[in-house]
């Protein structure tokens, strides 16, 4: 009856994704969230890439900036102007300050221009508009696995347009290669699709790394090649905490003098957010940027669908103004981010699991094929199951992000306290202790962490080694 009502697309559930034990695991930790005090024994979500670590430096901003906040400039009230401001090309200082807060993040090594930009509803509406911008229904991207499981939704559902996977492997720590390159688009034309483009995420979501050169120069010539395009989805840009240096593949074009050649450099588009770099997915501030003007007028076009509010862009174009605070900002936040991560790292090593090595996001990418009970997508279901309803962690699966090896999963560190993130170790160790498997080539009781040098660290693993809080589940 009720397929009878609604269109197609409303009652078909096909490419959205939400079926995903990634999604399902979020729905798991609602049915039962971890509360210190209220509810102990609950599920710690670390499924969730957000960045509550420095929450505190923005909100001292805002209780120095009142007027920000109650739309005044210079003492004048902006209240009606924002109520009525409706301009789908966005506020012009907004757009300003954010070329420069990108620029800022990437060691102004790169200029970017504000025309450039079209605003949209967050990274999602711009991965969105940008796949109904470049490609037809039935038409394919190739996305290097592991890949975020949203892409699933953003890149497939209403547009249709296909993802064709480029297979990456845990051999060479998931780097992209010319080979995996051409066999994606090999497998693309047997499936009769035409491909349009390739899609990254650099810094990877779930993987944690940076692309080398080597890869974007890969990515580069292979486009150059074929004629397609490249979407360069750098919403984690801000997040890089540690060496190699991130190299954007804006970067790149410029140093190869590709920008010189219009027919490539109008093919590459960026997409940005300050979702996670500033953790504020809730404002749903998100941008294309692209030396493409035909591109640039459909998309902002487009962008109606999914404009960002007057009040929320006038907000930000005056914290990102302040030079003082985005500069003292990005420096402290990647510190907490690396100090985070090098707590679960360091938590998961003293158990016997091994992360890949990684320099940025809010995840580290934990191998847990020596964890298996059988080395299958249906044994690390069953280890995932057991880590959620057992264990009481929301971690995500290798298989949500289309990894073609079983046995890794995603672990968030940067939404949860420090106080539930020693509360998931000290579950871990207590589940992962009797099994008695450890990875090759780590011994139990032998590991050592090459983070316990780090004074504070130290003392919150020994807290953790030697806690007087029984593992709670
Ligand atoms: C790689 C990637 N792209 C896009 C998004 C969507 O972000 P937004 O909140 O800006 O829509 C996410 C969110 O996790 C992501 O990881």
């Amino acid at each position: 009856m009720q397929k009878m009502l609604l269109s197609e697309k409303a009652t078909s559930n096909s490419s959205h994704g939400q079926d995903s034990s990634y999604f399902l695991g979020w729905q798991e930790y609602e049915k039962n969230p971890y509360h210190d005090v209220h509810n102990p024994t609950g599920i710690i979500q670390m499924g969730l890439a957000e960045n509550q670590l420095s929450f505190d430096i923005i909100e001292s901003w805002i209780a120095t900036n009142v007027d920000s906040t109650d739309f005044h400039k210079n003492g004048k009230s902006m209240f009606r102007e924002l109520a009525l401001f409706q301009d789908y090309h966005g506020l012009p200082a907004f757009k300003n300050v954010l070329a420069e807060f990108m620029a800022e993040i990437r060691g102004n090594k790169l200029r970017f221009e504000a025309n450039k930009i079209v605003l949209t509803a967050g990274s999602t509406s711009a991965n969105e508009t940008l796949m109904f911008c470049l490609a037809e229904p039935g038409q394919a991207f190739l996305v290097p696995t592991p890949y975020y499981p949203g892409f699933d939704r953003d890149l497939k559902w209403r547009t249709g347009v296909e993802i064709v996977p480029i297979h990456c492997s845990s051999s060479d720590g998931f780097r992209l290669t010319e080979s995996a390159l051409e066999e994606s688009y090999q497998q693309a034309q047997e499936l009769k699709l035409r491909v349009k483009g390739v899609l990254i995420t650099n810094p990877s979501n779930p993987l944690g790394t940076t692309m080398t050169k080597k890869e974007l120069n890969y990515l580069i010539n292979f486009s150059i090649a074929k004629r397609i395009h490249i979407v360069s989805d750098e919403i984690f840009s801000g997040t890089v905490f540690d060496s190699p240096q991130y190299t954007s593949i804006a970067e790149l074009v410029v140093e190869r003098k590709l920008n010189q050649m219009t027919d490539i450099w109008n093919r590459i588009h960026i997409v940005y957010s300050l979702s996670k770099d500033l953790g504020l997915p809730g404002f749903r501030v998100g941008l294309i940027y692209s030396n493409n003007e035909k591109l640039l007028s459909a998309a902002t076009k487009m962008s109606s669908f999914g404009l960002v509010s007057s009040q929320t862009q006038f907000f930000l174009s005056k914290i990102l103004a302040d030079k003082k605070f985005t500069r003292n900002y990005i420096r402290t936040n990647k510190k907490r981010i690396r100090e985070r991560k090098e707590m679960l790292v360091c938590g998961l090593l003293n158990v016997g699991i091994k992360c890949l090595d990684s320099n940025a996001g809010l995840f580290c990418w934990a191998d847990m094929r020596h964890l298996l009970g059988e080395n299958s997508f249906e044994g690390e279901m069953a280890l995932w199951k057991k880590i959620v309803y057992e264990v009481g962690l929301n971690i995500s699966p290798g298989s949500s992000c289309h990894c073609v090896e079983p046995g890794w999963f995603r672990i968030c560190f940067a939404n949860v306290s420090k106080e539930a993130l020693s509360v998931s170790m000290n579950r871990i160790k207590a589940f992962v202790e009797p099994m008695g498997r450890v990875a090759n080539g780590l011994s139990q009781g032998e590991v050592v962490c090459k983070y316990w040098r780090m004074r504070s660290l130290s003392k919150w693993v020994s807290q953790l080694s030697f806690s007087d809080r029984e593992a709670d589940r």
